[in-house]
């Protein structure tokens, strides 16, 4: 865990690799997470476009918008002054020219972000760069890459073979010529991501990945068990039930409003007795 009092910063998440020390890294999209994780010593947050799917409804993460992305980001933002803060580049966001990958980079850092997440390797190392020399800290994202559900043909895990984790090396290599700080890699086996971190100076986070990665990302909506939907991959553990919690708590609600027990005395503001009754008698009169 980073020094909760402290601004996590690229330097901190460095110190924690080179200590061997795991970094917990979660998604969140709104200002109350946001809290609760900065409270609870989360060293990194990132603001998901799988926002599309655990906050909007979507059924995918391809329809999401920078507009909305910012919202989030700005939220998050303020509420974990100090956690690292990553805004992860929607679809269509980077993928069309540097120019792009720039101006929307530099939105999330000037709402609040301190890098930002782009997913591909070699084809978009020269984003990266662009990037990069333009002052962004940017984290790459290989594997399972969630904008590419198309060509990947659904959420597959990825690098099964050693042929296959060799093509991740080769992107992982490229984002990092290209000034990457980091790389996610999501849903290779623990064998394949063990082999990539050895042969990497990136600092190497994981979700689905296994254990040998230097921190762990997960969805905050998996282990809070908030999200609504039927993806459950493998990797999820769950360290909650919110959505249990939630929906007993509306039907505590409902049922005291429609038997009359809310708002009960304590939750009404008071009056002087003598407007009381003038109020009450003001109401007979009109009778
Ligand atoms: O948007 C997101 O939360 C992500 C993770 C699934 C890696 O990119």
């Amino acid at each position: 865990m980073t020094d909760c009092r402290k601004k996590v910063t690229v330097a901190t998440l460095a110190s924690l690799k080179a200590r061997g020390a795991k970094a917990v890294f979660a998604t969140a999209y709104d200002y109350p997470t946001a809290v609760f994780a900065e409270r609870a010593g989360v060293d990194l947050l990132l603001v998901g476009d799988s926002a599309a799917m655990t906050m909007l409804g979507h059924a995918n993460t391809l329809s999401i918008t920078m507009t909305e992305m910012l919202v989030f980001a700005r939220a998050v933002a303020r509420g974990a002054p100090r956690t690292f803060i990553v805004g992860d580049l929607p679809f269509l966001s980077y993928q069309l020219s540097n120019e792009d990958a720039i101006r929307n980079a530099g939105a999330f850092i000037t709402a609040g972000c301190d890098a930002v997440k782009c997913e591909g390797g070699a084809r978009v190392a020269d984003r990266v760069r662009a990037m990069t020399d333009a002052g962004i800290a940017v984290m790459g994202h290989l594997g399972l890459t969630p904008q590419s559900i198309g060509q990947q043909g659904g959420y597959r895990v990825q690098g099964k073979t050693l042929g296959a984790t060799r093509r991740v090396l080769d992107d992982a290599l490229a984002l990092q010529d290209a000034g990457a700080f980091a790389v996610l890699f999501e849903a290779l086996p623990a064998e394949s991501a063990a082999y990539l971190r050895e042969r990497l100076d990136l600092i190497v986070y994981g979700i689905g990945a296994g254990p040998e990665v230097d921190g762990q990302l997960v969805i905050s909506h998996d282990i809070l068990g908030n999200f609504v939907g039927d993806i459950k991959p493998k990797f999820v553990s769950r360290y909650a039930d919110l959505d249990t919690i939630i929906e007993r708590a509306f039907r505590a609600y409902a049922e005291d409003v429609r038997d009359g027990r809310f708002p009960a005395p304590e939750h009404c503001y008071a009056i002087a007795p003598a407007e009381a009754a003038a109020l009450s008698a003001a109401t007979l009169d009109r009778a």
